[in-house]
């Protein structure tokens, strides 16, 4: 059994989670945390918990009780704190969290090192949308030019989508071009933000006389929770910083 501790408990994804992990055979619920709930009872978030109360920050939470594992779903601007603070105790975390630099990707995979813990950064968590990414990656191969619409709720934070960022990476490296990286003529990606979307991306292919369009659409944030499921069972069984969800190895 594998203590969990929910990070951004009271958000919109923290709330499925939480209900989700209840859910598990092989983990128990054990601490959330929310600076806008600190004090409630988690069973206002997730009635089949065993009661505790929110902490108001991932410190504090730590030092609550014992946790095996922290899941992140915050905000772009307080989760590498978090990450830091959890690495330095030697706690694996994974995150859902989006935007995240390069930069702080580096420094996060070194201090995980150096503490002998796992990170997982997952952009999206959905296997439809990991399926799309393959086959993105394989069609980049063959076709002329392509580009992403990402559209998305309109109080996501960060722009362009991680899963955007993560797909155009994919299909950079897949066809040699990684010294374009920074390049946004190459493979541009169009964000959209509208009340009523949820998650949603189209990868579109052109090429002499023909268009190749590869969508995956987002319904309801259940949609995430088998593809955190798969990656809990990965967490602690390496060392450093992984970005994106190997589900190849789950089969
Ligand atoms: N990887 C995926 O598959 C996936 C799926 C959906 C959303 N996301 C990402 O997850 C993140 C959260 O999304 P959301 O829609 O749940 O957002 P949200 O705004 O509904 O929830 C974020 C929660 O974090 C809390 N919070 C703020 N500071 C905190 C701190 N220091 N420590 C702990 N909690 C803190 C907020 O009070 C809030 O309740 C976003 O970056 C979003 O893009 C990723």
């Amino acid at each position: 059994m594998k203590n969990i501790m929910v990070s951004g408990c009271g958000g919109k994804m923290g709330r499925t989670l939480s209900n989700y992990i209840c859910s598990l055979a092989y983990y128990k619920l054990v601490a959330g945390v929310d600076p806008k709930l600190a004090g409630h009872s988690i069973k206002e978030i997730a009635a089949t918990a065993d009661d505790f109360k929110i902490s108001g920050s991932v410190k504090e939470g730590l030092n609550s009780t014992k946790v095996d594992i922290v899941i992140d779903f915050t905000a772009p601007s307080v989760v590498v704190g978090n990450a830091v603070e959890c690495l330095n105790s030697k706690t694996n975390i994974l995150i859902g969290t989006t935007g995240i630099s390069y930069e702080d990707q580096n420094m996060l995979d070194e201090l995980a090192k150096k503490n002998n813990t796992s990170i997982m950064i997952v952009p999206n968590f959905a296997i439809g949308a990991i399926l799309m990414m393959n086959f993105a990656k394989i069609a980049a191969k063959f076709m002329k030019s392509a580009e992403i619409i990402e559209l998305h709720h309109d109080t996501k934070v960060d722009k362009p989508s991680g899963t955007a960022i993560k797909t155009r990476k994919a299909m950079l490296e897949a066809t040699g071009r990684t010294s374009e990286e920074k390049n946004s003529d190459v493979i541009p990606i169009h964000s959209v933000r509208l009340p009523g979307l949820v998650a949603h991306q189209e990868v579109i292919f052109g090429d002499l006389g023909q268009t190749l369009t590869i969508r995956h659409d987002t319904c309801n944030r259940d949609s995430f929770m088998p593809g955190i499921a798969m990656a809990l069972k990965q967490m602690g069984t390496f060392t450093g910083l992984r970005v994106g969800l190997d589900i190849d190895s789950n089969h």
